[in-house]
């Protein structure tokens, strides 16, 4: 397969959640991997963790908890209310969210992404101020699996539900108490199409230098 070009990858990730069974070789989870490490964190300090999940029994434990969290926060609920008028983009969108509820132990891949916290982050005043860093150091790790799942042909989405049952997930994955799940990444090759993604364009989002001057605009 050519090499695609980064823009080209980045226009046409999007959310993909149905998975043909087929496993993902080794060596490709190795390459989605090693994309994740190749991101930056604060002070480089790279403490994150891959937690690489194949094994049958383990997806369904994690796709158990997933459920649950999905249950608990009424997403089928929220997502038929959201997405349930007479739009079909909407309607597609919702089938396949429910979709991923109902199967997502299926996908032959999952990688949950880790990170354990500095010992800074265990002063409560420091954590309120500067928490944000925590996901600043992990989540560009993630979109860089993404961007990689996309590259190699795989789909993915990221997820975050599981966190309603964050212990759980440490029992099952048996992580150390001083890391945290930051994501739940379920990989397959896809049965759906790959983009393009649907955004807001640029001139409603982006501002110049101060806010309420459009950009693009004139100087
Ligand atoms: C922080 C975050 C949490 C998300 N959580 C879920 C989730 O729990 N379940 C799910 O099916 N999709 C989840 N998504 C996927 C979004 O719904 C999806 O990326 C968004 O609708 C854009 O979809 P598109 O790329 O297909 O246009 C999440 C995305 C983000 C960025």
């Amino acid at each position: 397969m050519a090499e695609m070009g980064i823009f080209e990858v980045m226009y046409s990730t999007r959310a993909l959640r149905r998975f043909k069974p087929d496993p993902v070789p080794d060596e490709i989870i190795a390459k989605i991997v090693e994309a994740g490490t190749q991101a930056a964190s604060g002070s480089n300090d790279q403490n994150w963790l891959f937690m690489v999940v194949t094994g049958a029994e383990q997806r369904a434990r994690v796709g158990a908890i997933y459920r649950k969290a999905a249950d608990r926060a009424h997403m089928t609920d929220y997502i038929k209310a959201k997405f349930g008028g007479p739009d079909r983009q909407g309607q597609l969108i919702a089938k396949s969210v429910v979709h991923l509820v109902e199967h997502i132990q299926e996908a032959p891949l999952m990688i949950v992404p880790c990170l354990k916290s500095s010992a800074a982050m265990q002063d409560p005043k420091f954590r309120e101020r500067m928490g944000r860093l925590e996901g600043a150091s992990i989540y560009p790790a993630i979109q860089n699996m993404i961007l990689a799942c996309r590259a190699l042909g795989l789909g993915t989405v990221l997820t975050t539900l599981h966190a309603l049952y964050e212990d759980e997930m440490k029992e099952v994955l048996g992580l150390p108490a001083e890391y945290t799940t930051w994501a739940l990444l379920p990989i397959g090759y896809p049965t759906d199409k790959f983009g393009p993604v649907k955004r807001k364009p640029v001139a409603e989002v982006a501002h110049r230098d101060r806010f309420g001057n459009p950009w693009p605009g004139r100087r």
